[in-house]
């Protein structure tokens, strides 16, 4: 045996004890004629005393030491006379009569500390090493246990895990896929999973009534803060279902995170909005709701009244900020800046301050009588102390920007409280969208997602305007999850793939094996799929889920660490079939 004991876990109780500890070196102190070491495992960090003139030696040895140096230390126990009670060993400290270096390590390339002096792509580079940091320790023990958290309560409530494959054929969730050859099919490929739909609703046909898996899924998109081209789902699938059955169980699932991992105890149910009233009032179908400060349209009230800017828009609408009347001149400003900025495309902010003496001053005044400041003052239940923030333009991208400049004004003013959490669905998405580039319909989920019975009329007249048995979990401002009630006849299957335009030849070719089975009794059956490293890197107070992978890629896509993409050489490329063109 290595060690007696890790060097997280020894107190003031084992004083006295004889005990052997290993570690990493974390810092080395000479003070007098003492040599203070602070070794290191996941567990913790335990101090080593090694006295020159107990044992010149072994004093001397241990001052021999490296940063990083593997070692193993035999040594008693003792109560501290100086304890340090910023950590859990902080009582105690080992009088060492042993030492051995298991292995010596090079300097490290940045400092083992919560706040190293390494660089991004040095620390993703090194990425062994600083993983031994502990806020990033901390991030996959939390990782950890969020898992484990999930596996009990779904293991609890009869789901059962399956694996699927990974060498699979195209799943159409939107995004491009990864592609692998085959060696033994020369020129034909295999699609990496975007995620395992086809399999897990194939499960539903089997009779598996309840599935979960937490799995790698794999999408060739650009990436962002809470975007990995691989990353992990909570993948689940469920039989005999409608969608209020399966919201209520996911809601259990995700309530027992936030009772077991953050201590959180929400009462009644999570609210569901539409995503007609998200975007309408949020600006967003993922809206952080932890804050009111809701999105008014005021566009009848406006239009006509000479001011060109609102005369000549389709829209125009505002948010009312409580108390926002003192904002100064350059808080204003600063803001018509923030919604002018290319990605939002505002042309210009209009505001108008509702004084604490009742009057009103807004930056419209020539075009607008008090009486008509203060009707829209009524539309949004603005108060004395109050300010409305407003803007014009077309619907979708004013939406956009209104929608950000309420971000803003929430975050500038501290209502986007760190460790408060707002969860909601949103629930009715649209079940198709238009794309104007290639004039089809795109699914806005998947193409296995229900429409809404009553909406069924529409399919043929009004496709755009068909809602769908399909719904997101939001948590403040975070796309958690989402599901869909599916399609489960084959005849409205293959309706769906005609109003999406796939001919029959094309749906047969990539769905055929999937319309089958649904020959074969499928039952009514629907699902969700949570993203993982983006709940975990939630609950750990964090945008970026970077920090929550062990292995991550960096913004282009790279692992800096294993070197890769990479090229292969030409006998892989010959057997593969493929020829790269220069
Ligand atoms: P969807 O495509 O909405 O649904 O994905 C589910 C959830 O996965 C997360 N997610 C991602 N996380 C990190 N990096 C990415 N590139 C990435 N892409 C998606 C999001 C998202 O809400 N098969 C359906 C689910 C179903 O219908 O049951 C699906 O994959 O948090």
């Amino acid at each position: 045996m290595y060690r007696t004991h890790t060097c997280g876990e020894l107190n003031k109780n084992n004083a006295g004890k004889e005990v052997t500890l290993c570690g990493w070196v974390q810092r080395s102190r000479n003070l007098g004629g003492m040599t203070f070491i602070d070794l290191r495992d996941r567990y913790g960090i335990t101090q080593l005393v090694f006295d020159m003139e107990g044992d010149p030696g072994l004093c001397n040895e241990a001052r021999e030491l490296g940063r990083e140096y593997v070692i193993s230390a035999t040594g008693k126990v003792r109560e501290r006379s100086n304890k340090n009670p910023n950590i859990p060993t902080g009582e105690i400290e080992m009088e060492v009569s042993a030492l051995s270096v298991l292995n010596p390590s090079e300097l490290p390339p940045f400092t083992i500390e919560d706040d190293t002096d390494g660089g991004e792509e040095l620390r993703m580079k090194y990425r062994y090493i600083d993983l031994r940091r502990e806020p990033l320790k901390k991030n996959l023990l939390l990782r950890h246990k969020m898992a484990s958290e999930v596996r009990s309560y779904l293991n609890t409530i009869d789901f059962i895990e399956v694996e699927t494959p990974v060498l699979i054929k195209s799943t159409p969730e939107g995004a491009r896929d990864f592609v692998v050859p085959s060696r033994m099919s020369p020129g034909e490929f295999y699609a990496l999973p975007q995620s395992p739909q086809m399999f897990k609703q194939l499960l539903m046909v089997s009779g598996y009534d309840r599935y979960y898996q937490i799995v790698k899924c794999f999408r060739d998109e650009d990436l962002r803060a809470d975007r990995q081209p691989e990353f992990t789902q909570v993948d689940c699938e469920m039989s005999f279902v409608e969608q209020d059955d399966v919201l209520k169980t996911f809601e259990g699932l995700a309530k027992h995170l936030f009772i077991k991992v953050k201590g959180t105890d929400f009462n009644g149910p999570f609210p569901r909005i539409s995503y007609r009233e998200a975007v309408e009032s949020y600006g967003t179908d993922k809206p952080d709701i932890r804050f009111g400060m809701r999105i008014k349209e005021i566009t009848g009230s406006v239009k006509g009244g000479g001011f060109a800017i609102f005369d000549d828009a389709s829209y125009t609408g505002g948010i009312c900020v409580r108390g926002g009347a003192s904002f100064t001149r350059k808080q204003i400003d600063l803001l018509t800046s923030f919604v002018r900025k290319p990605q939002l495309g505002a042309k210009g902010m209009i505001y108008a301050r509702f004084n604490e003496d009742g009057t009103f001053k807004s930056s419209v005044d020539k075009f607008f009588s008090g009486e008509q400041i203060s009707g829209w003052m009524r539309q949004f239940d603005a108060r004395e102390g109050d300010l409305l923030l407003i803007l014009s333009g077309e619907k979708g991208q004013t939406l956009k920007a209104l929608c950000e400049l309420r971000l803003k004004v929430g975050e500038d003013l501290g209502m986007r409280k760190e460790g408060e959490f707002a969860p909601l669905w949103v629930v009715d998405f649209p079940l198709l969208e238009w794309d104007d580039e290639t004039e089809r319909f795109y699914a806005m989920h998947h193409p296995f997602t229900s429409p809404k019975a009553e909406d069924l009329p529409l399919l043929d007249k009004d496709p755009g305007a068909v809602r769908a048995n399909a719904y997101d979990l939001v948590i403040n401002g975070v796309e958690i999850g989402g599901g869909s009630v599916r399609i489960h006849n084959s005849a409205m299957q293959k309706k769906m793939f005609e109003v999406l335009g796939f001919s029959e030849k094309d749906a047969h070719d990539q769905f055929g094996f999937f319309m089958d089975a649904f020959r074969y009794g499928a039952p009514p059956h629907g699902g969700v799929a949570f993203g993982f490293d983006r709940w975990v890197a939630l609950f750990g107070g964090s945008e970026s889920i970077r920090d929550y992978i062990a292995f991550p890629k960096n913004n282009a896509g790279r692992d800096v660490m294993i070197n890769t993409p990479s090229p292969v050489s030409g006998n892989q490329l010959k057997e593969l079939g493929l020829n790269l063109d220069e």
